[in-house]
């Protein structure tokens, strides 16, 4: 029989392994055959470590489990459903909720086997796109909608169609798993719990633009997505799916992985593109693009983990299944990312157009500490702080635009009524202090001005004019910074001022 224990890095922090290891010796000891599987999470972070049983009917969840309650879980007969569960995993209302597409395997299977990815649907999308042009494939990735799940939101396919149509002796695919947004987790989330759906969707998106290699480009706070990637490779090129002659076709992609040091900029596609070619990472200019000239000035995909992996399903179950989830301009799922001072914190894979209220109260059960909600950032560091009263807010980027806000990666960092708004708006401006790569003036400058002057109000100096300086610079850093770095960091601090003045008193 089998029993499901992640190896997720979130579940692992909290014992999953002490957890997986009392589950062998004590079902060894009563003489019960038990195989182990280590999958990755289900993304339902505070029931970790979860385990599941396999039963006739479904997976039963025990959860969270402290390795000390093992022997007790078992006598009481866990190994065969019984005793005090969660019931099937499948039926719990955080699953049920959700419309897992991108994340469909995670939690299911071990990602360790190729075999397991290709008998859960893997592979399907690539054999159905290799039957296909490159220029149908990019027509399909165009047509489901997809847009860039980094941040940006800009249209796969038509990024896609740019580089297909460069022409160039070398053309490169970069899979940009920087995630270096605070309170993000959904790429290495993705790559620790379901490597092979990347490399294929990588796969994918170099016959579609005729591109032969590929690159990662993963953090280095992130050791177990790289052993997991690195692993995945390795059994995929072992499978014939990566290298010459792929899946009995005439493509040659190959993939390698390149580890990041840790500077928040280098998520910029162009700092990530001189970071892979072995220089600091500081930003290009654009134009060009680089879907233009990017990696060693070829023509370049550069796409985010999820976008890459959201497309095998694209093409296994066709561009309008895909576009059938969503609202208006924002198509198919996003995984959204609930943090911070949150009940239930975790992954939630759900269509756009889901309010934010939905995700923070209904999903997330609220805060932590059982106070009252006070704000929520979406988006990351750079992006705005809603107060309660926007939860009706959709997730759709443009209805975040229209606020005023983005939806960015998918981040939701929630805060509780002690938050000190003033304090965080000194941070955003704090952050981008340190992260600047300090190529353009607006930024480097800025954000140090930016402190100092948020101090002062803070101080209770000349208040109103203080807040006036503020919003001039932060003008300023939003027209005149040459990337989204000190282009966006004024975001934060703006809807902190707009929507809590009254923290920015002395
Ligand atoms: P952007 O809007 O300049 O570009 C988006 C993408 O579209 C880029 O890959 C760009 O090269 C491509 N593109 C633009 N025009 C094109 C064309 N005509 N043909 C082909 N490709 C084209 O945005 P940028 O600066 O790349 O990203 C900013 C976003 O990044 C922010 O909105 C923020 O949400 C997000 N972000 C994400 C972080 C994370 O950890 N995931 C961290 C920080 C920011
Ligand atoms: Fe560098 Fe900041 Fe300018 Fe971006 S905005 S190029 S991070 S100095």
């Amino acid at each position: 029989m089998k029993v499901y224990v992640p190896r997720d890095s979130a579940a692992v922090s909290v014992g999953a392994d002490e957890v997986a290891e009392r589950i062998t010796a004590s079902a060894k000891a009563i003489g019960r055959d038990v195989e182990v599987v280590r999958t990755g999470s289900r993304g339902m972070l505070w029931l970790e470590p979860l385990v599941e049983i396999e039963t006739p009917q479904g997976r039963i969840g025990y959860g969270p489990i402290a390795p000390e309650q093992v022997d007790g879980l078992i006598a009481a007969g866990m190994l065969d459903g019984a005793g005090e569960s969660l019931g099937l995993v499948e039926d719990l209302d955080w699953m049920r909720r959700q419309q897992r597409l991108t994340f469909a395997r995670v939690g299911l299977i071990d990602p360790r086997s190729a075999d397991e990815y290709e008998q859960h649907g893997g592979m399907q999308g690539l054999r159905k796109a290799l039957t296909m042009t490159p220029a149908e494939v990019v027509e399909e990735v165009t047509n489901s909608g997809l847009r860039g799940r980094g941040g940006a939101g800009f249209p796969t396919g038509i990024k896609w169609r740019t580089v297909l149509g460069a022409d160039a002796d070398l053309k490169f695919v970069c899979c940009n798993a920087d995630e270096g947004d605070s309170g993000t987790f959904a790429d290495r989330m993705l790559i620790e719990g379901d490597p092979f759906v990347l490399i294929e969707g990588m796969t994918i998106a170099a016959y579609a633009v005729g591109a032969t290699e590929g690159y990662v480009y993963l953090r280095s706070e992130y050791p177990d997505a790289v052993e997991a990637l690195a692993k995945a490779i390795e059994a995929a090129r072992a499978k014939g799916w990566l290298g010459e002659d792929i899946a009995g076709s005439k493509l040659t992609f190959d993939l390698h992985v390149r580890v990041g040091a840790g500077a928040y900029i280098c998520g910029e596609e162009t700092s990530m593109l001189e970071s892979l070619e072995g220089k600091r990472g500081t930003v290009r200019a654009k134009p060009p693009i680089p879907a233009l000239e990017g990696l060693f000035g070829r023509p370049t995909v550069v796409n985010n983990v999820l976008s890459l992996a959201s497309v095998p399903t694209i093409l296994a179950n066709g561009a309008e299944a895909y576009a059938s989830y969503g609202t208006g301009r924002s198509l198919g799922t996003s995984v959204f990312q609930l943090g911070g001072n949150i009940a239930r914190g975790g992954i939630v894979e759900t269509a756009f157009g889901i309010t934010l209220g939905e995700l923070v109260n209904d999903l997330g059960g609220g805060t932590a500490s059982g106070r009252p909600v006070r704000a929520v950032q979406v988006g990351g560091p750079l992006g705005a702080y809603l107060p309660v009263k926007q939860f009706d807010l959709p997730m759709d980027y443009e209805a975040f635009a229209a606020a005023g806000a983005m939806v960015g990666h998918g981040g939701i960092v929630v805060f509780d009524e002690s938050v000190d708004m003033a304090a965080m708006a000194r941070f955003a401006m704090a952050f981008c202090a340190e992260e600047s790569c300090g190529k353009c003036t607006p930024c480097r400058v800025g954000a140090i001005r930016g402190v100092e002057t948020i101090d002062r109000i803070r101080a209770g100096e000349d208040r109103s004019k203080n807040l006036v300086l503020l919003d001039d610079l932060c003008e300023l850093m939003t027209d005149g910074s040459l990337c989204a770095m000190g282009g966006l960091t004024p975001m934060p601090v703006r809807s902190a001022v707009r929507h809590f003045g009254e923290d920015f008193s002395a």
